[in-house]
């Protein structure tokens, strides 16, 4: 019901769910504004729909911002170990895929459910279907004109999230409020999002899409190793995604594909064992049979190994694990798992996530210059800036 609260929050994501639990357990009246039908759509789809709620390794290094320092006051402040110790008082069972990456055995409504019985449990409000009008500062704090009515509170946080996949109600709101409020955002893009080529290049391998194989992708100094995808627009799979958020327009990447093998040594011996087999059938060995074929083909590398010098099979060797590629784009919004940039932590206490120069407005969550990698981390940055802003609004 419209009225007045001590706090407000915009956005009933992951972020904002986490701070109206906290606040709401200090005794804190809250209500939780949301255009969307259900809360935590983005968590209902993350990690193929059992989402992976954190990542047990989750540090400042694993955050991209302006100010890299900025994320880790709140992340010391709850960890992947505090959200876990939820999990399990909820009876979820979790188990680790890969890399520290922690994820639901049976569906991430679980973490839904948990969030919004904890909202329950804390006294914290939640109204759906509500448009959010016009936002006012007063004497009092703030005022919030919705489609239910006027609410307004002491505190104001924004958990309205990022820009990504608008077909689900991303709407780049909290810079809009930014603006209202003359606070600084760093340049938004997509991260997290796969890679196109050229019609050309795709055209060459457009007899590889599905295909995938380890790979380390570098883009310079930073490199990841996960696996490649190739798709019908070009490049994807964990490791492309990860380089996504580092790339830039106009940029190169270097494919290393099987990295923990050294092609040219394999060759060489394949080359030794038994001359009279091709190149293709000794890199099938470890290349996906289209990829091996691929590479030899466009290496022009056919016959027998005995009659390749080894020149002939170093550079074939290169091109699998040398292999500069220019990306005509990204995906863009539509399929990008985070916003890159956004409310500039330069205008924030890194402590509370106050903004510095206006009382009792708040930003958390994906909206704020602070973004994960892929593998759980973007939870836990909504975990941890949630429950710090939960602590003081
Ligand atoms: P979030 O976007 O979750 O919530 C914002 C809320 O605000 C929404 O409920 C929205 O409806 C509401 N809202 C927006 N505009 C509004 C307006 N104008 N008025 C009212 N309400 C408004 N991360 C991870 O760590 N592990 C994973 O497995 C995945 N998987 C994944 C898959 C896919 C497909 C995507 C797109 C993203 C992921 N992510 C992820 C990223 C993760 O989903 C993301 O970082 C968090 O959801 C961000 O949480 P927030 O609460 O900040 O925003």
């Amino acid at each position: 019901m419209a009225g007045r609260y001590d706090v407000i929050v915009l956005g009933a994501g992951a972020a904002g769910m986490m701070c109206a639990i906290r606040a709401g357990r200090r005794g804190r009246s809250v209500v939780v504004l949301d255009h969307a039908g259900a809360p935590g759509e983005k968590i209902r789809i993350s990690g193929g729909g059992r989402c992976n709620f954190t990542n047990i390794h989750a540090g400042p290094k694993n955050f991209l911002s302006a100010n890299p320092h900025f994320a880790k006051s709140a992340l010391a402040r709850f960890t992947p170990q505090d959200f876990i110790a939820m999990v399990e008082r909820h009876g979820i069972a979790w188990h680790e895929k890969t890399l520290g990456q922690l994820f639901c055995d049976n569906s991430a409504k679980d973490i839904i459910r948990m969030l919004t019985d904890e909202m329950r449990t804390a006294g914290a409000q939640l109204r759906l279907r509500t448009e959010i009008g016009d936002i006012q500062q007063t004497a009092g704090g703030y005022r919030v004109s919705t489609s239910e009515g006027v609410f307004e509170a002491a505190s104001l946080v924004v958990a309205t999230g990022g820009k990504s996949i608008p077909k689900m109600g991303a709407t780049g709101f909290a810079y809009r409020i930014a603006e209202q409020f003359r606070l600084p955002v760093v340049e938004t893009r997509p991260g997290l999002v796969p890679l196109t080529l050229d019609p050309q290049l795709l055209q060459r391998l457009a007899p590889l899409s599905g295909i995938a194989a380890p790979a380390e992708i570098r883009h310079g100094r930073t490199a990841f190793r996960e696996a490649l995808l190739f798709t019908h627009r070009g490049l994807s799979g964990p490791a492309i995604l990860q380089i996504s958020s580092y790339w830039r327009e106009g940029e190169d990447v270097t494919v290393v594909i099987e990295p923990d093998i050294d092609v040219f040594t394999l060759l060489k011996k394949a080359k030794q064992a038994n001359g009279r087999q091709s190149a293709q059938t000794a890199l099938a060995e470890i290349l996906p049979k289209r990829l091996a074929q691929h590479f030899v083909e466009s290496e022009g590398v056919a016959g027998n190994m005995a009659d390749q010098s080894d020149n002939r099979l170093q550079k074939l060797a290169a091109t699998i694990q040398s292999w500069p590629v220019k990306p005509s784009g990204s995906e863009g919004y539509r399929t990008a798992e985070v916003t890159l940039g956004g409310i500039d932590t330069a205008c924030l206490d890194s402590r509370t996530m106050e903004v510095k120069t206006v009382p009792g407005l708040f930003f958390i969550g994906e909206c704020v210059d602070v973004t994960g990698w892929l593998g759980g981390y973007n939870f836990q940055w909504a975990w941890a800036s949630g429950h710090v802003t939960g602590e003081a609004a």
